[in-house]
């Protein structure tokens, strides 16, 4: 069994998908600062806002001295070569961004994204010193068909390439997802108890195959039409180490609000 005492950092991260323009970014991040910016000073959280590739550098540049770290949403394979349509994880270190989404259900189902292509760019973005959030979740069918510990199963097995291609240390560095597809921008949440089960099944997994330290290290957030009206109950199970919000995240009160909510669950007692 798993320790039960939680030192993971929780993590919040707000992802626009293909949302705002160029021009909304600063005051989306000088406003979100203004909402967190005293709780940063008290407390041990961390937040990520993951824009579309195009607003990387004006959101860096807004972020200059903040604690809020952006987080692209995707990245190529490799440092340089004849990607169309690619970018370079070494483009996005050179532009502050010290975070990737990948395998994002989007990415998995509308443009046919596999897990050995999400593995080869997980390699990528871990070999250039970058952080990975590393997204899984069954469809509905599945869930239905009582398949989903199977296709997370399933899907977690691009991390098996990570203990052979590099050290299971490097798995610190990955943050998984667990955002069921059916969830996704639906308004229909997994409740807690489904969230906590998925989660504690990934982290089991992970002590199995990977190592049981890195397990106990490793943060498992979930994503999937999370609000501020229930953040706070899914943040209070013990495997959920922080929320990635898609919709929700694209109004700064919204998103301080979704994460407040969780920090007061999850660290009980804290002056939120
Ligand atoms: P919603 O919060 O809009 O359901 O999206 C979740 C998501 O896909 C975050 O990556």
């Amino acid at each position: 069994m798993m320790s039960s005492v939680v030192t993971r950092v929780p993590v919040f991260a707000a992802n626009w998908k293909m949302n705002k323009l160029v021009r909304e970014a600063p005051e989306y991040v000088e406003r979100l600062n203004a909402l967190l910016g005293e709780l940063y000073s008290a407390l041990s959280f961390e937040v990520l806002i993951a824009p579309p590739a195009t607003h990387i550098q004006s959101v860096s540049a807004s972020l200059q001295g903040l604690p809020i770290k952006v987080a692209a949403q995707n990245c190529g394979t490799a440092r340089a070569g004849a990607f169309t349509g690619e970018i370079s994880p070494a483009v996005l270190k050179e532009l502050a961004c010290q975070w990737v989404i990948l395998g994002h259900s989007e990415r998995r189902h509308i443009f046919n994204e596999e897990d050995s292509l999400i593995a080869s760019r997980l390699r990528a973005a871990l070999e250039e010193g970058l952080n990975a959030v590393v997204c899984v979740g069954e469809v509905l069918q599945d869930r239905k068909a009582g398949k989903t510990f199977k296709v997370i199963e399933s899907q977690l097995a691009l991390f098996n390439s990570a203990k052979g291609a590099f050290q299971p240390s490097l798995l610190r560095r990955v943050v998984v997802a667990y955002e069921p597809v059916w969830a996704i921008g639906t308004g229909e949440n997994a409740t807690p108890q489904e969230a906590q089960e998925v989660h504690a099944f990934i982290r089991n997994w992970l002590s199995e195959k990977v190592s049981p330290e890195e397990a106990t290290a490793v943060r498992v957030v979930y994503g999937g039409s999370v609000k501020a009206e229930n953040s706070g109950q899914i943040m209070a199970q013990k495997d959920v180490d922080g929320l990635l919000v898609g919709g929700a995240s694209l109004d700064p009160n919204t998103f301080a609000a979704i994460i407040k909510n969780g920090l007061k669950t999850r660290l009980p007692g804290a002056p939120i």
